[in-house]
């Protein structure tokens, strides 16, 4: 799909560094009900974890922040800046998470998201995810409130 003049050829996808860390937290603040400080972001890089951000003319439009635990890789953070969703970015990094878990050998994906978040649930459903479980009042909310996470996951054959 890919619009606002933006062609698929044109994405980048490369390893993150902490020199986008700047724009990768404006996505963020800009983008998720309870946003990761600095410091969340630092030590995934630190960790080696793989973690990538997705570059159009060397402008971050979206990132993911992945962990490898034995042969599971487990999506831990992943936004689109807001300016750019609904364009199929969200579709571009699945798409770039699944290639990387089958480099790593992983034979499952597995990730949590709020059970208010209609649009990243369907994304994950579109990517064959499977709902395994419920994490009962997981996150918090601005609110101060409590709220469920769907713990999803995707089987890979490789
Ligand atoms: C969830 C998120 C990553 C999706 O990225 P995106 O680039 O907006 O999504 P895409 O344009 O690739 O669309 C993916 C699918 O989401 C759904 N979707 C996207 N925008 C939608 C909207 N406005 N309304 C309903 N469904 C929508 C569609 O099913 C779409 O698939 P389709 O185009 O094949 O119909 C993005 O919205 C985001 O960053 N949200 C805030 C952070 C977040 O929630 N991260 C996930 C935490 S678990």
């Amino acid at each position: 799909m890919l619009d606002m003049n933006i062609q698929e050829s044109e994405l980048r996808q490369r390893a993150m560094q902490s020199s986008h860390l700047t724009e990768v937290l404006a996505i963020e603040q800009h983008s998720q009900a309870m946003p990761w400080a600095r410091l969340s972001f630092e030590e995934s890089l630190n960790r080696g974890d793989p973690c990538r951000v997705v570059l159009h003319e060397e402008k971050v439009l979206a990132f993911h922040v992945c962990s490898l635990v034995v042969d599971e890789l487990h999506i831990l953070n992943l936004a689109v800046a807001k300016s750019a969703q609904g364009i199929g970015l969200g579709h571009f990094l699945m798409r770039d998470i699944i290639g990387l878990a089958k480099e790593y050998g992983a034979s499952k994906v597995f990730l949590e998201v709020r059970v208010s978040n209609e649009i990243a649930k369907t994304l994950y459903q579109k990517w064959q995810f499977e709902q395994i479980a419920i994490r009962e009042k997981y996150y918090r909310t601005p609110d101060k409130q409590r709220e469920d996470a769907l713990v999803f996951v995707r089987r890979l054959n490789n």
